[in-house]
């Protein structure tokens, strides 16, 4: 299986070390613009083999999306990172360019691939590719939520004195945000006991602020945004994807009627297998959840708005 990443930046490089070490994939391609960078990054990554057991074969790109051929699944990382005190949705401008070329030029050379959009504001961005592209909306898959999803785990399992966050069942849907998104705190369960039978509400309600503001604290300590995570992220998605294991995963896909909204992507509980996106499930939300639900699709929608001229 032949997995192509776009943007060698340190999510591409880490989502390509993961994928390697995990053996989710025997080919990756990593390709970016900046001469020579994402050939040293495999080079690296490559020589990281014989120490870590992989058989993987890592090769990097400038800008020469032939190498990308016959991509099962290709992941767009590319564009500005966030700064601290930036909000992913100030990204736009200039994100919504490369995306949309980037996208243009991998389906050129695999145009059966599926689709990650990780770049950032994420939401946005998997419905520029949705709407340019027009592909079914089985192959454009935006990935946010896995992330917001494991801060939200990281965050339950440091307020129980680090509890194995393998014991920890918990979602977050909705926008890519720090205002937008939803960790589903009602629903969160460790060892298959609520979260509100272990924690008070304060302690709750701490783990779902923090969780939300998640990508900006770590804008903030480390100058530029965060990598290993989002990186483990998507490898987890290809994952899916690739080994057709049908996780139940939280992403940004095209609604169409489901939840009540049409017309688009936004994180909401996922089956994923080869196919991609094969099934949206619709969980029952409380009516607090379901009105945070609908003012994020407000949110998304307005940044959407931004992408007039484009789609
Ligand atoms: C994050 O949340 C940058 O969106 C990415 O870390």
């Amino acid at each position: 299986m032949k997995v192509t990443i776009v943007g060698a930046g340190s999510v591409g490089s880490s989502c390509a070390e993961y994928i390697a070490i995990k053996d989710i994939a025997d080919e990756i391609v990593l390709l970016d613009i900046k001469e020579g960078f994402a050939e040293g990054k495999s080079l690296d990554l490559m020589q990281t083999s014989s120490s870590l057991g992989f058989n993987a074969q890592i090769f990097g790109v400038t800008s020469d999306y032939e190498k990308t051929k016959s991509s099962d699944v290709v992941v767009i990382t590319s564009g500005i990172p966030r700064k601290p005190g930036m909000t992913r949705e100030e990204l736009i401008g200039i994100n919504a360019g490369i995306v949309d070329s980037v996208t243009e030029n991998l389906l050129i050379h695999s145009p059966d691939a599926i689709i990650i959009v990780v770049s950032n504001p994420m939401d946005t961005m998997t419905y520029l590719v949705v709407k340019k592209t027009g592909l079914p909306r089985n192959r454009v898959i935006g990935m946010g939520g896995i992330l917001d999803s494991s801060r939200f785990k990281t965050y339950i399992s440091i307020a129980l004195n680090n509890e194995p966050q393998k014991n920890i069942d918990a979602m977050v849907i909705g926008g890519h945000g720090d205002t937008t998104m939803i960790p589903l705190t009602d629903n969160a369960k460790v060892n298959d006991i609520p979260l509100s039978d272990l924690l008070s509400t304060d302690e709750i309600s701490k783990i779902s602020s923090d969780t939300m503001v998640g990508g900006a604290t770590l804008t903030k300590l480390l100058g530029t945004s965060a990598w290993y995570a989002p990186g483990a992220s998507v490898a987890f998605l290809v994952k899916s994807i690739l080994n057709d294991s049908k996780e139940l995963l939280p992403c940004s896909v095209m609604l169409n009627g489901e939840y009540n909204f049409k017309d688009l992507c936004i994180g909401v509980p996922c089956i994923i297998g080869a196919n991609g996106l094969e099934e949206i499930i619709e969980i029952k939300l409380n009516d607090i959840n379901k009105e945070r639900f609908q003012k994020s699709v407000e949110a998304v929608r307005r940044t959407n708005l931004t992408l007039k001229g484009l789609i």
